[in-house]
C-alpha cells in the first residue's frame, strides 16, 4: 500500500543534545546510513507523496543529506512538537486539503511498516480524526502518558513532566507516531497554548482538543517496545544499530544465508547475500556489498563496498573496500585488496597480500606476501612470493602490466612503468626496469658467487683468535 492521499511529516529540527556530538543525532549512522534514512524509507513505503521535513538544527546538513527525497520546512526556533508540525501547514498546501497526515519522528527509525499500516487503516475504519501508537511497558520513563476514561476511551495524553503522582503510574504511554486529518489537524493546532511544564505547544494536546469538541480519536497499541525507540542517548543508538542488524542478519537467514553467530556479525542493512553463502562470526560487511551464493566468509572478514561472486572463499581477517572478487575465487588470509582492485574468475590472493587499482585476469594468482598496484595481470599469471610492483616514484604513479601466463619469480620487483609480455620469465629475485617481450626471461640479479671451504676456513679463524 503506497497513497496518494497520505502526507507524511517528519520532525527533525531538534539537536539532541544528551548525544553530546557536534552533529545532530538524526545524522549519527545506524547500521550504515543516518536514522533519519530509514525512517524515509519507512515513509517512503507506505505514501507516494514526499515527506515534509521539518527542520531547524544543522538545516543544511539535514537538507544535504535527505537532498530530493523530501520536501522541507524550517523550523527556526524549536518551540515544541505542535509548533514544529504546524511549520508543515503552508507545505500542504492553502487552503489545508482533505487528506490523511502521518507524522513520524526522525529520531525514531525502529517501527514497523505493518504497524504503521495498520494504525492508518485503523484509523481510516474507525472514521477517526487522530489516531496514536501507544505502547505497554513496564519502563513509561518520559513517555507522555495516555489518559484513558472509565469506560477505556482515549481521553487525552499528559507529559511526564506535567503529570500527577497517579498518572505516572500509567502503563500506556505516546510513542510519538499519529496519523491526523488534516483540516482537523490545523485546526487545532492553531488553538495550542504553551500553559504547561515547558512552555512549549505540545502536539499532544491536539488529542485532548479533538477529543473535547467531539471527534474520534484512538490508538493502536504495539507491545514491541523497539517501535517507539528514539535515539536520544548514545546508548540508544547502540540499540537502534544492533535491532537493525538483527532484523537484517534475520531477513537474509530466511533467505538461505547460514549466520554461525548471528549475534556477533555487523552487517548493514544495504548489504545482499546468496543462499547458501556460510558466515563465520566477527565479519563486518557494510555499505554496498553484495555476496553471491555458496561462498565462504570466514571469522573476522571486513568488506565494504565489495562485490563478490558465486563460490568465492574469504579467508580469515581480510579486509576488502570498493573491490570486485569474481566467481571461485579466494582470497586470502590477511589480504588487503584496496579500492580499484579487479579479481577475475577463480583467482587466488593469498595471505599478506595488498592489491591497488589492479586488475587480476581469470586465473591468475599472486599467493604470498607481495604489493600489486596500479597494475594489469593477465590470466593465468603467477606472481611468486614477495613481488612488488615498484608504481610511486615519489611524484607520480606509473603502471605495471603483466601478460597472461607470465611467471614472475619471489622476491622481484617491477619497477614501472613497466610490461611483463604474454607468457614471460622473471628469474626470482629481480629488479625489473625494462619492458620484457613475451615469452622472454629476464634476469637482473648479481651471479652468484661460490667459494669452496670458505666456512671452515673461518671457523678455524675464529678458533686462533680465541672467538
Ligand atoms: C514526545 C511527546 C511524548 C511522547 C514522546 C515519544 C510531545 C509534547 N510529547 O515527547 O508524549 O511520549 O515524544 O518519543 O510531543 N521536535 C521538533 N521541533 C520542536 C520539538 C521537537 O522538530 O520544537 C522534534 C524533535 O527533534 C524530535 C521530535 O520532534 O524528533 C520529538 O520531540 P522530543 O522533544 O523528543 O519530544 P519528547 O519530549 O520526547
Ligand atoms: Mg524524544
Amino acid at each position: 500500500m503506497t497513497e496518494q492521499n497520505l502526507e507524511t511529516v517528519i520532525l527533525a529540527a531538534g539537536l539532541g543534545t544528551r548525544m553530546k556530538s557536534d552533529t545532530i543525532k538524526i545524522l549519527h549512522r545506524a547500521a550504515g546510513r543516518p536514522i533519519i534514512d530509514h525512517v524515509l524509507d519507512l515513509a517512503g513505503s507506505l505514501s507516494s507523496r514526499k515527506p515534509i521535513v521539518v527542520v531547524g538544527h544543522q538545516r543544511d546538513a539535514v537538507m544535504a543529506n535527505c537532498g530530493e527525497r523530501a520536501r522541507y520546512v524550517v523550523q527556526d526556533r524549536q518551540l515544541g512538537t505542535g509548533h514544529a508540525v504546524m511549520q508543515a501547514g503552508p507545505a500542504l498546501g492553502e487552503p489545508i486539503p482533505d487528506c490523511s497526515v502521518l507524522i513520524l519522528s526522525g529520531d525514531v527509525p525502529l517501527t514497523r511498516r505493518e504497524t504503521l499500516a495498520k494504525l492508518i487503516e485503523e484509523h481510516r475504519n474507525n472514521g477517526n480524526a487522530g489516531t496514536l501508537l501507544s505502547m505497554v511497558t513496564d519502563e513509561p520513563a518520559m513517555y507522555g502518558r495516555i489518559v484513558r476514561d472509565e469506560s477505556g476511551e482515549l481521553m487525552r495524553i499528559v507529559e511526564a513532566k506535567d503529570a500527577s503522582p497517579e498518572e505516572l503510574e500509567i502503563r500506556e504511554v505516546n510513542g510519538g507516531i499519529y496519523v491526523f486529518e488534516a483540516p482537523a489537524l490545523f485546526q487545532f493546532l492553531s488553538t495550542l497554548s504553551t500553559d504547561n511544564s515547558q512552555g512549549e505547544y505540545y502536539l499532544t494536546d491536539v488529542i485532548a482538543g479533538l477529543k473535547n469538541s467531539g471527534r474520534k480519536v484512538g490508538a493502536v497499541i504495539t507491545n514491541d517496545p523497539v517501535e517507539t525507540l528514539g535515539v536520544n542517548s548514545r546508548a540508544e543508538l547502540a540499540m537502534v544499530e544492533s535491532e537493525l542488524v538483527r532484523r537484517h542478519v534475520e531477513a537474509l537467514m530466511r533467505e538461505g544465508v547460514t549466520f554461525r553467530n548471528p549475534s556477533a556479525v555487523s552487517v548493514d542493512t544495504s548489504v545482499r547475500i546468496g543462499a547458501d553463502t556460510i558466515v563465520g562470526p566477527f565479519v563486518t560487511l557494510e555499505g554496498s556489498t553484495t555476496i553471491g551464493q555458496h561462498c565462504i566468509i570466514e571469522p573476522g572478514v571486513h568488506l565494504k563496498n565489495v562485490e563478490v561472486g558465486d563460490h568465492v572463499t574469504i579467508r580469515t581477517s581480510t579486509v576488502a573496500e570498493d573491490a570486485t572478487i569474481g566467481d571461485h575465487a579466494s582470497v586470502g588470509p590477511f589480504a588487503h585488496l584496496r579500492p580499484g582492485t579487479v579479481l577475475g574468475k577463480s583467482v587466488k590472493v593469498g595471505n599478506f597480500v595488498e592489491t591497488k587499482k589492479a586488475k587480476f585476469g581469470e586465473g591468475a594468482k599472486a599467493s604470498h606476501l607481495s604489493y600489486i598496484g596500479d597494475a594489469e595481470v593477465g590470466a593465468d599469471a603467477n606472481i611468486g612470493a614477495g613481488t612488488i610492483t615498484c608504481n610511486y616514484d615519489g611524484v607520480n604513479k606509473h603502471k605495471t602490466t603483466i601478460g597472461a601466463g607470465a611467471f614472475i619469480g619471489s622476491d622481484s620487483q617491477l619497477v614501472a612503468p613497466v610490461t611483463i609480455g604474454d607468457g614471460a620469465y622473471v628469474g626470482a629475485g629481480s629488479t625489473v626496469t625494462k619492458d620484457v617481450p613475451p615469452d622472454a626471461l629476464a634476469l637482473s640479479r648479481a651471479p652468484q658467487k661460490t667459494i669452496a671451504g670458505w666456512a671452515s676456513k673461518r671457523r678455524e679463524e675464529m678458533k686462533k683468535d680465541g672467538k
